[in-house]
């Protein structure tokens, strides 16, 4: 048996490849680098769900701005009770009212929730109303517009572009097999796309760079780097955003961000500094997990710069989860499609290990 199933292989895909010890990820024959900060998120998303970006149908674009806007109806649901719970089961129990279904319009409206209703959650959490969609914008730009009320600069737009493509994809992990898992029995992709959400939530999957910010807060200044996460590591706490289950070395998409982030700093005033200081703690933290786990390769995570470049464009650490959701989906999305085109049910084994029946009194 495999704790953690790592050596299992449960599925075969042409979505993405990762390549734990060269540090490479390819998704559906494009290595990161050469989409991420290059194409938009529409652009990855029509590369996975069709195999092809380059010839991006106005269609797709014109689909996808159009499910926004069908999506939108449902924040009317969105009362009280579910405003005091945190943005991603808030956002999660109105991707679950949608319609359960694998037709492609069912598809697109999936592709559209996370954002549409991650920006009205954030908003009416802060006490303002939700903005509509506009189908006319590209997805970045419009989640930007949506969370703020105001539109975002080209340099953000694109930046979240990066983000949510070096996350749209990534082999078979936590949440992408549970949502494969949900589809191999043809209950329909909101729930496998429900199920997804609710897997990446967990602080060892989706749910680490918000605690990153709470780090780098805890943290402070450069100078305190190295007894902060000493401290922290004698109290037996993990360092969020260090680590992963199939790399061996540094995460390419920590790489991809941070070059989003290098982009985006040439406009900003306090992003530099903030680079250098976030840098400085990264060094520390590799220092200190070498001295302390010689035999274990522990690397930066996609999480540590997707905490930085989320805060830069303004969205509350609350609400990070639901941010990597608005680009995981359209992985999610792919896989169960493929999973339905030509899976079986998935099924696995356990072996019991409990108490010998009883003898019948
Ligand atoms: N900080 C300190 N120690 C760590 C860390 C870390 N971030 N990651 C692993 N270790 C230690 C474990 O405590 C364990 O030590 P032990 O054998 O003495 O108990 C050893 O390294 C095991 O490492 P792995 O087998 O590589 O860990 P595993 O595959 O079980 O976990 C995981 C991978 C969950 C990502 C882990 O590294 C972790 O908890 N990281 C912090 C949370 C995080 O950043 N999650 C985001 C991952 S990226 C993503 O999902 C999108």
């Amino acid at each position: 048996m495999s704790d953690g199933l790592d050596d299992v292989v449960a599925a075969e895909t042409v979505l993405s490849e990762v390549d734990g010890q060269a540090g490479r990820l390819v998704i559906r024959g494009y290595p990161l680098n050469q989409l991420a900060g290059r194409t938009s998120f529409e652009q990855a998303a029509h590369l996975l769900f069709d195999g092809f970006f380059d010839d991006l149908p106005g269609d797709f674009t014109a689909a996808l701005g159009r499910a926004r806007g069908e999506v939108f109806g449902e924040v009317a649901a969105l009362d009280a009770g579910l405003k005091a719970r945190s943005p991603i089961e808030a956002m999660r129990a109105l991707t679950a009212r949608l319609q359960d279904g694998d037709t492609l319009d069912i598809a697109f409206r999936l592709l559209a929730a996370p954002a549409v209703f991650t920006a009205a959650v954030v908003r009416e959490q802060g006490g303002q109303a939700a903005v509509a969609p506009d189908p006319k914008l590209g997805h970045a730009a419009d989640i930007l517009r949506m969370l703020r009320g105001a539109p975002a600069s080209a340099a953000e737009a694109a930046a979240l572009d990066a983000y949510l493509v070096t996350v749209c994809d990534h082999g078979l992990n936590a949440s992408t097999f549970a949502a494969r898992v949900i589809a191999s029995t043809r209950a329909g992709l909101t729930s496998a796309v429900v199920g997804g959400i609710s897997a990446l939530k967990g602080p060892l999957h989706g749910g680490a760079p918000g605690p990153v910010i709470d780090m780098l807060d805890g943290i402070g200044t450069p100078e305190n780097a190295r007894a902060w996460i000493e401290a922290a590591l004698d109290h037996g706490d993990r360092l969020m955003g260090f680590g992963h289950r199939i790399y061996r070395v540094r995460d390419p998409r920590a790489d991809a961000l941070k070059t989003a982030i290098g982009r985006l700093a040439e406009s900003s005033n306090a992003l530099p500094g903030r680079l250098a200081f976030a840098e400085a703690v990264e060094t520390a933290a590799l220092t200190i997990l070498k001295e302390r786990k010689p035999d274990r390769a522990l690397d930066v995570n996609v999480e540590f710069y997707t905490a930085l470049l989320l805060e830069a464009l303004a969205f509350p650490p609350s609400a990070f989860t639901c941010v990597f959701a608005m680009g995981r989906v359209a992985g999610w999305i792919a896989h169960a499609r493929e999973q339905l085109a030509g899976g079986r049910l998935i099924r696995p084994q356990s072996r019991y290990v409990g108490p010998e029946p009883r003898r019948a009194a």
